[in-house]
């Protein structure tokens, strides 16, 4: 495969990403309807602490595009480290966030879990997060028992390499640049928004709000048969400056705590 632009790899990421989410595609049409222009400003992905598909492999990955790691998170509770990439050529470009498992902190039937199925994937990471997603097998009664310990392991074991999620940039909306107007627009509209703490996580104080949808439902194939699991969100960010007029570009980890929850079943 020739090496795909920027441009194309989030193209394709875009798909992907609204083929496990279909509110996202049509929020974004109804926005684009509604005469906005709409930006990314983060996509998100998570991963498992392993050689084969953890944080590096991503920093390998979008290192080529000029991407780099600019800031490094710990979420205590659930057990995940991160980080972001920004891109080091065009600060207008969308950012990276890549989460991954702290599996060693879990029990050793969810370690052995995750280490059997990493071990059976056979596809590069690229080919992964290309094309494939996983080849790795699951059956849905190691997704429950996962899930029961982590959602988050649960939902990588369920659907591989792929974006958690797309962020509308909401400072460059013009009708609805505020969360406030937003959040409403789209319960008018009939979405359901994550009341985790809150619909807005975050203020001007951290220079950073945001809120999501809650995740899809769609249909797995796992080795024992077809099931209906939680997919993925849509999130909306609003950026404020510093005290030296600097627009804020990180993450906060108390608001992305939250975030995270999006994917709960209800
Ligand atoms: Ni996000």
């Amino acid at each position: 495969m020739a090496e795909l632009t920027l441009d194309q790899y989030f193209e394709l990421a875009w798909k992907q990403y609204t083929e496990t989410t279909p509110c996202a595609a049509n929020i974004h049409s109804l926005l684009i309807k509604n005469g906005e222009n709409v930006i990314n400003d983060h996509v998100a992905f998570r991963t498992f602490d392993h050689e084969k598909i953890g944080l590096n492999q991503f920093i390998k990955f979008f290192a080529k595009w000029g991407y780099e790691v600019r800031g490094e998170y710990t979420f205590e509770e659930k057990k995940l480290s991160a980080i972001h990439l920004e891109n080091k050529n065009d600060s207008s470009l969308p950012k990276i966030f890549v989460s991954q498992l702290k599996n060693h902190l879990f029990s050793n039937e969810l370690q052995q879990l995750i280490n059997k199925v990493i071990s059976q994937e056979s596809k590069s990471f690229d080919d992964l997060i290309l094309k494939d997603q996983k080849s790795w097998k699951v059956s849905y009664e190691e997704y429950e028992m996962a899930n029961h310990e982590s959602e988050y392991a649960a939902w990588v074991l369920a659907h591989g390499i792929r974006p958690n999620h797309f962020t509308v940039y909401v400072n460059e909306l013009t009708k609805y640049n505020n969360l406030n107007d937003l959040n409403q627009f789209l319960k008018n509209n009939g979405f359901t928004l994550n009341n985790s703490g809150g619909e807005i996580k975050g203020s001007v104080d951290v220079l950073l709000e945001q809120s999501s949808t809650m995740a899809d439902k769609i249909k797995v194939q796992f080795c024992d048969g077809e099931k209906e699991v939680s997919s993925c969100y849509y999130e909306f960010a609003k950026r404020y400056s510093d005290s030296k007029g600097n627009i804020f570009q990180g993450f906060v980890t108390k608001s992305a705590d939250k975030i995270f929850e999006s994917t709960y079943e209800k």
